[in-house]
């Protein structure tokens, strides 16, 4: 795209200019913009994934901020671009930034944007969905079932892993890894083991009452344990979900080597980056231990799979689609609305 062809204008008149370099859901964005006297231009070129030069060729010769996306490449390139333009600020419509060079961001005066926070739910639920996917099943299954395989009820069909009891092991409890650990903890009643540079003493505090609830309730107290190392993760827990930032310290974090700790019918979740686990090596994996599970919703090189991946049952895989979730706004009970108004 030397020139980009496809563009939505708002607000042409608007004082300052900002590009975004996809549409994305809503209007509410947009009609903040243009409150904000900002002429916006929404690049709706077909194309997925924009180069470097694509997104120099949208910035142009006056751009005032850019919002892009996770699989753009912000770099020294497009910040010396962007700076050139006049441009002040670049958000990035993702919680992840690994896409972005901040120092480069800093060097050419650009203030960096994510979206920590609106993202932490919709994450965790799709690493409880892959989870639960994974545990019992169900790709398998519905397969089976639309290949006209069912010819009745057996004891053996599909026999999965009852999480009632088990434990859980997340590796990076920031927000999202938190959310996903209440989920399962309370939700399944797991017991949790998790590994993290900090502690999270309001996590602990959580399955502390739940579990005080629980004996209360003359139930089996689910109980908590802070690792001293990953590996003590790796080789307690009947599931692993991955929620560390992807940088140079957590490339490959998942290697040959830690698989192998991992227990046979353990079941792997990454709903984080694709390049913290070696793919390649998660394949050879998964293909010598048929009772070994993985949910994957990111890949080491989007939008690729690594050669043997697809072919595998006991891998579950989604099109990184963890954020993609919107909220159901229920109508307002009307008998209300008419005290309110
Ligand atoms: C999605 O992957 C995000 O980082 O928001």
């Amino acid at each position: 795209m030397a020139k980009p062809v496809s563009i939505e204008v708002w607000n042409p008149s608007g004082k300052y200019r900002v590009v975004s370099t996809k549409p994305m859901p809503g209007t509410r964005w947009i009609n903040l913009l243009i409150q904000n006297d900002v002429r916006l231009e929404i690049c709706t070129e077909k194309k997925t994934i924009l180069s470097v030069e694509d997104i120099i060729a949208l910035i142009g010769d006056k751009c005032d901020g850019v919002i892009g996306q996770l699989t753009e490449d912000w770099g020294e390139e497009l910040f010396s671009a962007l700076s050139k333009a006049g441009g002040k600020a670049f958000s990035n419509m993702a919680v992840g930034y690994n896409n972005v060079d901040v120092d480069a961001a800093n060097k050419y005066g650009v203030a960096v944007g994510n979206t920590p926070g609106v993202l932490t739910e919709t994450t965790a639920e799709l690493a409880a969905s892959l989870t639960l996917a994974a545990a019992r099943r169900i790709v398998e299954a519905d397969e089976f079932m639309r290949a006209g395989l069912y010819d009745g009820w057996l004891p053996h069909l599909f026999v999965g892993n009852l999480l009632k009891g088990q434990t859980v092991g997340v590796i990076g409890a920031g927000r999202i890894g938190s959310a996903y650990a209440r989920m399962m903890v309370e939700g399944f009643k797991m017991n949790l083991i998790y590994y993290d540079l900090y502690q999270s003493t309001r996590l602990e505090k959580f399955v502390t009452a739940y579990a005080a609830f629980l004996k209360a309730n003359g139930e089996t107290p689910v109980t908590w344990k802070r690792a001293a190392t990953m590996d003590e993760v790796l080789q307690e827990a009947d599931i692993i979900s991955l929620h560390p930032v992807l940088d140079k310290t957590t490339y490959h974090l998942v290697n040959k080597e830690r698989l192998a700790k991992m227990k046979k019918e353990a079941i792997l979740i990454n709903c984080s980056r694709g390049p913290v686990i070696d793919e390649a090596a998660l394949v050879e994996h998964l293909k010598h231990n048929p009772m070994f599970r993985v949910g994957l919703d990111v890949f080491e090189e989007e939008p690729y799979m690594k050669p043997g991946l697809a072919e595998l049952k006991n891998a579950i895989v989604v099109p990184h689609i963890a954020s993609a979730s919107k909220v159901i706004i229920i109508n307002p009970n009307p008998y209300i609305k008419k005290f309110r108004y």
